[in-house]
């Protein structure tokens, strides 16, 4: 293992260039030298590399997205484009290659490990949605942003006694909602995990008014009104449908914030920083042992290694412990 090959892949994530700069770190360290793959899978078939010194990655731990850029690659899901990607791997003497990002980065992962060139991954993305790790790089800063925001909108909905839904991302998963929501009090969160009744949730609010409240906060997932792709979700918020609802019950004032993109961004926490940096190192450990098809994560406050077929055959379940936990908050 003499020239590691570093790419980002899939919805970008805080923490992308934190887990970049330890690969490169850790492989320096330990003699090897480091090419970086712009635009994902993409570019790893157009040959897009830059060679990547300690200096390329000083002053990117604390900056979101990825300085290796992200892309979906249509090419790379055919067998021709595949063979490409593997000949400039080949080309570029670089003899394994570390993922970073979601399932679908996992799933091109093992496509390269069946052809042959060792692949290990570092998950990615804000959703939290991989499975077998507790954590995913992005969820925790994710987790934050949305909960600067929800905090924000209380001040504002307690001035003008008003409902305020707030949607946040997750693709189709409720992960990001549910922390954020019982994070943030939230009176109501809507997951595609569970069944919700919004006649139900309309009577909770008035219920809740009367009792004194001087506003109520409902946390909606995007993927509550079932999984659609990133531009349809962008043009079919379930957040405005679920607030014209509640106005249209209770008559009371109700305001909607799509948070959308900036949950992307921002400065990765120092907990998204951390696991970065120990799954960064673990991954170059990895690949030195020889090993492939491998996916680091964390269990608790251990670094974990799992099978990266095991990963792509598991649904990271939602903790509906907490979920149950956050519809008892809601009823007192
Ligand atoms: O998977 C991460 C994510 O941010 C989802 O929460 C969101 O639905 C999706 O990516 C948006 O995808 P894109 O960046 O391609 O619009």
């Amino acid at each position: 293992m003499k020239r590691i090959g570093i790419l980002t892949s899939g919805g970008d994530a805080p923490g992308m260039n934190a887990a970049i700069r330890a690969v490169t770190r850790c492989a320096i360290y330990n003699g090897m030298s480091v090419v970086g793959v712009n635009r994902g899978y993409q570019g790893l078939i157009d040959g897009d590399m830059i060679d990547m010194t300690s200096r390329t990655v000083g002053d990117i731990i604390q900056r979101a997205g990825t300085i290796l850029r992200s892309a979906r690659s249509q090419e790379f899901m055919t067998e021709a484009g595949r063979r490409k990607a593997l000949d400039q791997m080949v080309k570029r003497g670089i003899d394994g290659l570390v993922v970073i990002g979601g399932d679908g980065t996992f799933r091109g992962a093992r496509a390269l490990v069946d052809m042959g060139a060792p692949a290990v991954g570092i998950p990615a993305t804000i959703d939290n949605d991989i499975a077998l790790t507790d954590y995913s790089l992005g969820f925790d800063t994710a987790v934050n942003t949305a909960l600067d925001a929800i905090t924000k909108i209380r001040d504002t909905a307690s001035s003008h006694g008003r409902s305020n839904v707030i949607e946040v991302m997750g693709r189709d998963t409720g992960h990001l909602a549910l922390a954020a929501g019982v994070a943030g009090g939230a009176e109501y969160i809507l997951i595609p995990e569970a069944p919700y009744d919004l006649d139900a949730i309309c009577e909770g609010i008035r219920a809740g008014y009367k009792r004194g409240k001087t506003h109520s906060i409902i946390v909606v997932a995007e993927g509550v009104g079932g999984y659609h792709s990133p531009e349809e979700l962008y043009h079919e918020s379930i957040g405005f449908k679920i607030g014209d609802a509640v106005q249209e019950r209770t008559g009371l004032e109700t305001r909607v914030t799509v948070l959308g993109y900036i949950q992307r961004g921002g400065a990765p926490t120092a907990r998204d920083r951390l696991l970065a940096t120990m799954f960064g190192c673990k991954a170059v450990e990895l690949l030195m042992e020889g090993q492939a098809a491998r996916v680091v994560g964390v269990v608790g406050e251990e670094i974990k290694v799992f099978d990266i077929d095991e990963v792509a055959a598991t649904r990271k379940k939602v903790d509906m412990d907490l979920y149950r936990l956050a519809v008892l908050l809601s009823k007192v």
